[in-house]
């Protein structure tokens, strides 16, 4: 069943509070389409925790620089409204740039100190975008619950603290990643990659999954792991584009002196023209527990 579209930003929030009048709980599944087996998880675990789920589908245009990929993003919304509904999407809030953004728009959100790192430090602004149109689509979809992936990892962080530091009225998920059967995270950018890139973009979860098995043998220094992480993107993409490797404090971002059992391991690598990011909790989270298990 595909799921109802609104374009505007009055029906939206009409529709929304009037499910809240209702006594409903309202998730939300904040995503810029192209919807993936990721997205299709949030939707899933927002219908199984909310009485109603929706989704907003908006190629939001002030978190990309100049120079990305803002026209070449993929768009397919008749599939996305298709896929949405039978992951359990009641509504599809898909407004145009203009509908999100007055002509003379002059406020944002910045969350500082955590955007001026890892990718932001690569992509000046973006988080500033990130954030304002995440605190936007909160006003205008009042919801309960909102579900983000945790391959964002710094998205999810700088979404925490500005839901933290504005007091907005909404709890915020993050879920785990999802990956193809080798280990490579999805996301909506592997649609870029050719056959040769796709099998060279496993590098990332190798090194990743090299950081955490030298965490496990009792390796706690910051640098050792960063090199290890290093030297797989270099064994097995040659002459891929590192943008940065490192092991953060999962709360501040920081580069952790000595890994910690929290500590979070995460790089951006570029293959070919796209650009590719990933993480890992050092200590993989214990395995779920089914319900009446
Ligand atoms: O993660 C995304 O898809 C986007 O950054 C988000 C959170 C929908 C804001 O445009």
């Amino acid at each position: 069943m595909s799921a109802d579209t609104v374009r505007t930003r009055a029906e939206a929030r009409d529709w929304v509070l009037s499910r809240r009048a209702e006594g409903l709980r309202i998730g939300l599944v904040p995503t810029m389409g192209a919807l993936h087996a990721g997205h299709l998880s949030l939707i899933r675990a927002a219908a199984a925790e909310c009485d109603v789920v929706v989704v907003s589908i908006f190629v939001n245009p002030t978190q990309f620089g100049p120079s990305e990929d803002l026209e070449r993003y993929p768009r397919r919304l008749e599939a996305d409204l298709q896929a949405a509904g039978a992951a359990g999407a009641r509504l599809v809030f898909a407004p145009e740039p203009e509908e999100m953004y007055a002509a003379d728009a002059a406020t944002w959100v910045t969350v500082e100190g955590l955007t001026d790192r890892l990718c932001g430090a690569a992509r000046p602004g973006h988080f500033r975008g990130v954030a304002t149109v995440v605190a936007k689509l909160f006003h205008i979809l009042p919801a309960h619950t909102a579900y983000f992936g945790r391959k964002d990892f710094q998205q999810s962080v700088v979404i925490r603290r500005m839901v933290r530091d504005l007091d907005f009225d909404i709890q915020v998920r993050v879920m785990p990643t999802v990956r193809e059967p080798d280990g490579l995270a999805l996301s909506s950018r592997n649609a870029y990659l050719g056959p040769e890139e796709r099998r060279r973009a496993r590098c990332l979860v190798h090194a990743l999954e090299e950081a955490r098995r030298l965490f496990g043998e009792g390796r706690r220094d910051r640098m050792t792991l960063v090199r290890a992480m290093g030297e797989v993107v270099r064994r097995e993409a040659p002459g891929a584009n590192v943008e940065y490797i490192e092991v953060v404090d999962p709360e501040t971002l920081e580069p952790a002196a000595c890994a910690e059992e929290d500590s979070v391991a995460l790089l951006a690598v570029r293959i070919g023209a796209t650009r590719l990011i990933d993480n890992l909790p050092l200590v993989a989270p214990p395995d779920p527990v089914l319900p009446g298990a």
